[in-house]
């Protein structure tokens, strides 16, 4: 199957990814690559720096402490012209339906298409709706912030509670906290896992009658949402004691009206997208609701504003100084020529805790693919397992493995040089422990050097044992992403950056990056498994020999010992 038989045109037609002549050369090209240290990779190029260094607006993002060289690039870059990267591209802005999985456009760029330039879908321009919900979106966050919006017994909302899963929560959740700098209206909270203990320690101690729920889910029947929606609802009932205050305590973010009205909620109160719009890439439609009401409206426009600055670089600029088209090169250069398996993103940024989480999803929902566009099973690698946590805690936990393990971890550090807190030191200290790792994990230490601290201080035999154990043996890849400062706008363009280096990894994948189908056999059995517990539970008896014995026997020890 093709999408589109005028992108494939421009793509090595029926030529397997590993076969084709780009790949190959960059097979061969890696055997040399391989036995250069990057300290000589500095000397052999004293513009390295410049060369692999590039700048959007404030964001300066530093590729030139990667294994690579310039060659390397080149090499990659002729990979992403014959994979069709840039047709891909148009096909995506322009609306085709490149998920092709579930017949559907990938349009999350026209929710912060802030040039307001058409987009058209079946033939309708789908910026009027967008706008629309914006617009709407605007109303109800003023009103709610400045204290219009009351509950049901005439009380000011105090907190807004969003209850989401995956992307209908990680991306507020992660925008949240980056912004809490800039969160000056009602307290925004918010409920996720199915476990209880979400619910009732984030509800606890609030007061329903100045409480606002949004209920946010694309499709309105995931369980988790439901099932905390649901007692949500009842939590709010058990003290307004009348079905009428839900309409003041509850919206909805979905694009599923009848479920919402069936939940109860007036569809007027219902803030709709569009099924062009993924999950994990719907943080700018209306599931940016919570955001709105932490930040305000015109914030929140500004992160929409970031987004747009790059999808115009990423659609406008030559693939050479297209910086998302490099992170997604030098991330399939160590995927899948390199060997390496994960990837770590390290924000120093405290308000940037959520930031791997987010992109977690972002990218493994993605790209943990195994099947090509023509329906069979990829026999290279696809995407690599994305993990991470802020620095400076980062190199009191796992650093010790980047640094002297035995896997090659590629490293995103991402920085600001000015610091919304300008507490004492703080800030110069953080961003020193940014520099350090980063020329630490690149240059290393020779035991020559080791030997040379050490000596003096201890015998030569001692010396002998403990040399090894202090070497480091550097060449590790990093690459840094310095930013002006945390503003609205920025965190914008960051989440835009990641989000297109996920496409362009997907389109010389050859995957479909918009589907998530993996993800729907453990729904399917959860379901099953809830009425069998359910049975058990209530002393029924229950057939469980469809499982296996290991599943059969939790299940049964679960249920009889469950109160
Ligand atoms: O289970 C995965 C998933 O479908 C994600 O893709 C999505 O972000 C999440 O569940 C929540 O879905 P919904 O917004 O429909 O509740």
């Amino acid at each position: 199957m093709t999408v589109n038989s005028e992108i494939d045109k421009g793509v090595e037609n029926g030529v397997a990814l590993e076969e084709s002549r780009q790949w190959k050369a960059l097979q061969e090209h890696y055997k040399y690559i391989k036995s250069k240290h990057l300290k000589q990779l500095f000397a052999d190029n004293s513009h390295r720096y410049e060369k692999l260094s590039f700048t959007l607006d404030d964001i300066l993002v530093d590729f030139s402490k990667n294994t690579l060289t310039l060659t390397t690039m080149d090499l990659l870059f002729e990979l992403a012209e014959a994979s069709g990267v840039e047709d891909y591209r148009n096909a995506m802005f322009s609306g085709e339906e490149i998920n092709f999985t579930e017949g559907r456009a990938v349009l999350h760029t026209a929710l912060r298409n802030r040039s307001n330039t058409k987009v058209m879908v079946d033939d309708i321009n789908v910026m009027d709706d967008v706008n629309d919900v914006l617009e709407k979106m605007e109303k109800f966050s003023d009103n709610l912030r400045n204290g219009n919006w009351k509950g049901y017994t005439g009380k000011e909302i105090k907190t807004v509670v969003n209850i989401g899963i995956g992307g209908s929560d990680l991306g507020p959740v992660m925008i949240c906290e980056a912004m809490k700098h800039y969160c000056d209206g009602p307290e925004v909270k918010f409920v996720s896992n199915v476990d209880g203990t979400d619910f009732v320690e984030t509800t606890k101690g609030l007061n329903p009658e100045e409480t606002l729920f949004i209920v946010a889910s694309k499709t309105f029947t995931t369980q988790e949402t439901m099932t905390n929606a649901n007692s949500a609802k009842k939590w709010l009932l058990d003290t307004l004691e009348d079905e009428k205050a839900v309409g003041k305590h509850f919206v909805a973010l979905s694009t599923n009206a009848e479920g919402v009205s069936e939940f109860g909620i007036d569809t007027e109160n219902m803030f709709g997208f569009w099924d062009w719009v993924g999950g994990r890439y719907s943080w700018p439609s209306a599931i940016g609701l919570s955001v709105c009401c932490a930040i305000g409206y015109d914030r929140f426009v500004e992160v929409l504003e970031g987004a747009h600055a790059v999808d115009k670089h990423f659609s406008e600029a030559p693939l050479k100084e297209n910086i998302p088209v490099i992170m997604a090169l030098v991330g399939i250069w160590y995927n899948n020529f390199v060997g390496c398996e994960t990837s770590v993103i390290l924000p120093y940024s405290q308000y940037l805790h959520r930031f791997a989480a987010f992109f977690q999803q972002g990218d493994m929902e993605s790209n943990g693919k195994a099947v090509d566009r023509d329906g069979n099973k990829v026999s290279y690698e696809t995407g690599p397992v994305i993990w991470g946590e802020p620095g400076t805690n980062g190199q009191h936990a796992f650093y010790q493995l980047i640094h002297q393990g035995t896997k090659i971890i590629p490293a995103d550090f991402i920085g600001f040089i000015n610091s919304h807190n300008s507490v004492g030191t703080h800030h110069v200290k953080l961003m020193a422990n940014f520099f350090a790792q980063t020329e630490a994990l690149m240059a290393g230490r020779s035991e020559a050097d080791v030997r040379r601290e050490l000596a003096g201080k201890m015998s030569e035999e001692d010396i002998d044992k403990i040399a090894p154990h202090k070497v480091f043996s550097g060449n590790r890849p990093t690459t840094s992403i310095l930013v002006n400062k945390l503003t609205p706008n920025a965190l914008g363009k960051l989440i835009a950056l990641y989000e297109m280096k996920i496409f362009v990894q997907g389109i010389i994948w050859r995957i479909n990056s918009f589907d998530q189908w993996g993800v729907e056999l453990g729904k399917v059995l959860a379901k099953k498994i809830l009425s069998q517990e359910e049975e058990m539970i209530k002393g029924g008896k229950v057939d469980l020999s469809e499982h296996d014995p290991s599943t059969a026997a939790l299940i049964r020890h679960f249920a009889y010992n469950h109160s």
